[in-house]
């Protein structure tokens, strides 16, 4: 070994040791006679000093040092003058007696700080050297962390971890599929998983049981701060089980983690309808760390002459507490939040409530003070509290109030990060018509889509629906949902062939499409396939949730941008005319 310890442990204790030690220069400081230098690795940072009264050619030697230089020193370990009680190794120095520059390094295009001055885009280009950072590296120590303590619970609940292909075929689950053209079979093309889903539910027809993987899956989507083409599931599967099973099984697993990373007792988990979360929260995925819930204002406020609430054909409302006092521009703010393209509500109306009791809204013209207080009093509003309408079209309205409430959160400091509030949302509808997502192929346009996929059960009551009313039929399927984010989700699965031939056919597949592209899965399911279910955690979000941040990118290694793009390696890229023979693929954008 190239050291006797790390950089890190180094204590008291030691002093008088003679140590070496390996790492990088963090820094160095020249101040005449003396040159002291921040030796960093992994486990930390230790001061190293040379003086010119005890070696003066090591001095000068030392004083040629840059940082990010890889040194290898030796010496002693002495009590320091000036002690740092911000570095665990602040106590102690090392006399250095001698040295050797392993390697040299270039001047880093930013700086290896916990502040650094680099830019996403360069930090992206050099990740190495971001990766040098703490708060990088620690971020990956965290998600090494919950990767162990994930395996550890699985595996004291029998679960098994098998790995499954990863050049497959297409599996339709709500994004379109990344191909791999085959030398060897010309014209064809693999698929890679969007998710393992058919070899878990095949795993179970196999008879083992319970399974799970920590896995790479792959979606061409358009991305966002918590998607990326490819992410990593924590992905699960048991037979034998109802939808509870899994939901306890599952609660189990986050509460382990919370307590074994964070030291947290999270309580148990409350279930909330997808219906009651459209309905309260605007969202299939509430944050519910503060309440501020949706009141429907229909019945109240129309016929009274304002042409806005009067052509609407949905009303509905938030109540900000203690935000009366929110001056002019504050609420010409909120304002322009909510006519940004990407919210698209067309204004806003709102109603104060002031400390001294009177009610002032932007549409008193219309409502008298007796009707103000009619809808404060839906609002269960007090004096001092803000009240904030937004009326349109049904859906696009509750999504827009939706982003109005987590903006009034954070605004108001209700989305502490060391808070968590986790819940299952459960009762999906099974399917949803599909107008124009642009994360799907076009052919899936004007047409039933799966909600979840088309793997997952209708509830057994709502079955007789499937013909005559779809859009109302609810699935066994399931969500956590922790301070807003979706971190995982799942279902109870079909395991019939002939309800899943029914899916397909009401998902507008040919019986023969449905068998060329699935015949495989609803053949197995002639050999005995057991009653099963199972879900699928985010693992970059949860490892990003843990870690705090609103973004995965953090939490993973060598990360894409927002274009797709891996800036340091620059893929993806143009192939070799040769290549693209080989594979018979004769045109291509260059
Ligand atoms: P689903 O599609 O809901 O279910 O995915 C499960 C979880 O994976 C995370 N996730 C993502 N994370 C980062 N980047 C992405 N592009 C991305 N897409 C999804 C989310 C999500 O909740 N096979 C089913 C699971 C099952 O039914 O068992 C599935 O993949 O946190």
């Amino acid at each position: 070994m190239l050291r006797t310890h790390t950089c890190g442990e180094l204590r008291l204790s030691d002093i008088n040791k003679e140590i070496t030690l390996s790492g990088w220069v963090q820094k160095s400081r020249d101040l005449g006679g003396m040159t002291f230098i921040d030796l960093r690795d992994r486990y930390g940072i230790t001061q190293l000093v040379f003086n010119e009264d005890w070696d003066k050619a090591l001095c000068a030697k030392a004083r040629q040092l840059s940082r990010e230089f890889v040194l290898q020193v030796t010496g002693t370990v002495i009590e320091r003058e000036s002690k740092n009680k911000n570095n665990p190794t602040g106590e102690i120095e090392i006399k250095v007696t001698q040295l050797k520059v392993l390697n040299d390094a270039v001047t880093p295009p930013f700086t290896i700080e916990d502040d650094t001055d680099g830019g996403d885009e360069l930090r992206m280009k050099y990740r190495y050297l971001d990766l040098r950072r703490n708060t990088v590296r620690k971020n990956l120590e965290l998600r090494h962390r919950l990767a162990i303590e994930t395996r550890n619970y699985l595996d004291s609940k029998n679960f098994l971890e098998v790995e499954t292909p990863v050049l497959i075929k297409s599996t339709p689950e709500g994004a379109r599929d990344f191909v791999v053209p085959s030398r060897m079979n010309q014209g064809e093309f693999y698929a890679l998983p969007q998710s393992p889903q058919t070899f878990k539910q095949l795993l179970m027809v196999a008879g083992f049981d319970r399974y799970y993987q920590i896995v790479k899956c792959f979606r061409d989507e358009d991305l966002r701060a918590d998607r990326q083409p490819e992410f990593t599931q924590i992905d699960c599967e048991m037979s034998f089980v109802e939808q509870q099973d899994i939901l306890d099984t599952f609660e189990g697993l986050i509460k382990h983690l919370f307590k074994k990373v964070k030291g947290i007792d999270i309580p148990h988990l409350p279930h909330m309808t997808y219906a009651d979360a459209m309905k309260y929260y605007g969202n299939d995925k509430p944050d519910t760390r503060f309440e501020m819930k949706f009141v429907e204002l229909n019945d109240l406020v129309k016929g009274k002459g304002f042409p806005v609430f009067d052509n609407a054909t949905f009303v509905v409302g938030i109540c900000a507490k203690g935000a009366a006092d929110y001056t002019r521009k504050q609420i010409d703010e909120l304002t322009e939040f909510v006519k940004r393209p990407q919210i698209g509500a067309t204004g806003l109306v709102y109603a104060r409530y002031n400390a001294d009791g009177t009610i002032k809204s932007s549409v008193d013209k219309f409502y008298n003070e007796e009707e103000l207080k009619k809808w404060a009093t839906a609002f269960n509003a007090e004096a001092g509290d803000l009240i904030l309408i937004l009326a349109g079209e049904k859906e696009k309205t509750q999504k827009a109030l939706s982003e109005l409430r987590l903006e009034m959160g954070s605004r108001l400091g209700l989305r502490d990060k060391n808070k968590y509030s986790c819940l299952w949302v459960v009762d999906f509808p099974l399917l949803e018509w599909n107008e124009n997502d642009t994360n799907l192929l076009e052919s899936y346009r004007g047409r039933w889509v799966a909600k979840h996929h088309p793997f997952t059960s209708p509830k057994p009551e709502d079955i007789g629906k499937l013909k005559s009313n779809p859009g109302e039929v609810r699935a066994n399927a399931y969500d956590m949902v922790i301070n807003g984010v979706e971190i995982g989700g799942g279902s109870i699965r079909i395991y019939n062939r002939e309800l899943q031939a029914q899916m397909f056919d009401l998902l507008g597949f040919t019986k023969e499409e449905a068998q060329e592209q699935f015949g495989f899965l609803m053949n197995a399911f002639e050999y005995g396939a057991p009653p099963h279910g199972g879900l699928a955690f985010g693992f970059d979000r949860l490892c990003s949730l843990f870690g705090g941040s609103d973004s995965i990118r953090d939490f993973i290694a060598f990360p894409k941008n927002n274009s797709g793009r891996d800036m340091m390696i620059d893929a993806p890229s143009a192939i070799s005319d040769e290549q693209l023979k080989e594979l018979s693929i004769t045109s291509t954008v260059k």
